[in-house]
């Protein structure tokens, strides 16, 4: 994206850098079969077939478009079971863009919370964080271990207007480190957070948590899955990193972390997961999990191909113009929300849009999950699909009583350079809509839910017959139109 200045002020919008090659045809179904398609996969956008969606907003993950450059990579990937050339070129991608020597490869990024998890949580131990995300703590909490969240109060607030809502809340961070010390092995920095609507963390707040990890000796770990967009915020919100340039900040960042782990099909634009590290011994303690899980030390899980797109895709990363795109795509969707009216999770973070559905259904019960029957509504108002980020994504206590999340959002991500500007104009436009017509809106129950990771799976009914009449609604408002 670049800054240039549109001559008519406001027909000012994102403007792109590159240009698109390769194209794919999408459909839209008929509203009344949308209902249909949403009722047999049990009210779960999860369980959608993606051939009936229109604009798919479940997830950045896996899904963002490659470069020419990513693609010319993929075809010099060297397929070897061992000692493979295309590691060693990845391993030296991470050490000339993050400033780290050593690398273990899994095949996605939950599979780097496994091996971390296996190697540093025992019975009872308590890991902090600013905020959990639903893969990270199913694995801590199944090695017998707990997740403790110290994001700062503005984190969950859809609508304090902090820059860096993402902050821990540094002085109930060393308090519970004064409390709880015995029990802690390490501590994860999520760059940026995830289910409170992409919102980022400031660099003067990481550089003080890991400092204090430092005094204490707790490793300090960042998962910088979402670091992208979260380098772009520091560099344009944070004071004293407008000159700084990205690979800059990327370097001070990662010198401060014991260890920092990625998903690939997030950071790097493609797919897979690395761990990275300069400490020895800590990647010592990881190491022998690899072969076991994932596959041989040097692709650890990965398709070769893919690596060599992510050792291209980490170097674009550096390019402020490619990575400027998806956040000014989702500021610009924002801004036009709220303008509206529409109550969306603000300011704009990374990652997509987060509807706050607690505030289109102020009456709705928890327990009937507004965020999921947002998501349902979406599907059938506009075949636009995307995730529920509330209660339904939280997993149940212990003792199995529903734990109710802190924030109740829909999720509507924006996979980078995928979607064009009047596609999301339509979101809008729907969107919109939606939120005209919300009393229409009724909640959701479980007629099936899996006990782990239930949002994945689980299948869900209305509690009323609200969804038939959305679409004779959508019928008197769009005529004959999809
Ligand atoms: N950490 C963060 C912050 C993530 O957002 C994700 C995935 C993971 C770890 C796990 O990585 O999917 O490669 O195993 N987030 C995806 C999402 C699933 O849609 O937000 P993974």
């Amino acid at each position: 994206m670049s800054t240039v200045k549109f001559y008519r002020p406001e027909h000012q919008v994102p403007l792109e850098m590159h240009k698109v090659r390769i194209v794919q045809k999408l459909f839209l179904l008929p509203v009344e079969e949308r209902q249909k398609k949403m009722a047999e996969a049990g009210n779960n956008t999860f369980l959608l077939h993606n051939k009936d969606i229109y604009i798919d907003m479940l997830t950045d993950s896996g899904v963002n478009a490659m470069s020419d450059n990513q693609q010319a990579a993929m075809f010099q990937a060297d397929d070897a079971y061992a000692g493979s050339e295309t590691y060693y070129r990845l391993k030296r991608a991470i050490k000339e863009t993050m400033g780290l020597n050593d690398m273990l490869p899994a095949h996605q990024g939950r599979a780097c919370e496994n091996i971390l998890a296996e190697a540093f949580c025992r019975p009872g131990d308590l890991v902090p964080m600013n905020f959990h995300f639903t893969t990270t703590k199913a694995h801590i909490t199944r090695c017998g271990a707990d997740v403790v969240e110290l994001v700062a109060a503005k984190g969950l607030d859809a609508n304090n207007l902090d820059p860096f809502k993402g902050d821990f809340d540094i002085p109930r961070l060393k308090q519970f480190i004064k409390d709880h010390r015995e029990q802690i092995q390490w501590l994860r920095i999520e760059t940026g957070t995830n289910l409170i609507g992409g919102q980022p963390i400031s660099a003067h707040n990481m550089h003080e948590v890991a400092k204090i990890c430092h005094e204490e000796g707790i490793i300090c770990v960042m998962d910088a899955s979402l670091l992208q967009d979260n380098l772009h915020f520091i560099k344009t919100r944070e004071d004293g990193y407008k000159d700084k340039s990205i690979k800059e900040i990327m370097f001070e960042l990662c010198a401060d972390m014991d260890i920092v782990y990625f998903s690939a099909r997030k950071l790097g634009f493609a797919r897979g997961g690395c761990i990275c590290s300069n400490n020895e011994k800590l990647m010592l303690r990881m190491k022998e999990y690899v072969p076991l899980y994932e596959g041989f030390l040097t692709y650890g899980g990965m398709e070769v191909r893919s690596m060599e797109a992510i050792a291209v895709g980490l170097y674009e990363t550096l390019d402020e113009e490619y990575i400027n795109q998806g956040p000014l795509f989702i500021e610009h969707l924002v801004n036009e929300l709220h303008e509206y009216g529409v109550p969306v999770v603000r300011p704009a973070g990374g990652l997509g849009v987060h509807l706050n559905a607690s505030e289109f259904f102020p009456d709705m019960p928890h327990g009937q999950y507004p965020a999921g029957a947002l998501g349902a509504a979406m599907y059938i108002a506009g075949g636009i699909r995307g995730m529920e980020r509330g209660t339904i994504s939280e997993q149940r206590e212990r003792d199995g009583s529903e734990r109710y999340a802190a924030l109740e959002l829909l999720r509507l991500a924006v996979p980078r350079r995928v979607f064009t500007l009047s596609q999301l104009e339509y979101v809008a436009d729907r969107v919109k809509w939606v939120w005209d017509n919300r009393k229409l809106i009724g909640g959701l129950r479980f007629v099936e839910e899996p006990a782990v990771l239930r949002f994945f799976f689980g299948r869900l009914e209305p509690v009323s017959d609200w969804q038939d009449k959305l679409v004779e609604k959508f019928r008197a408002d769009f005529g004959e139109s999809l």
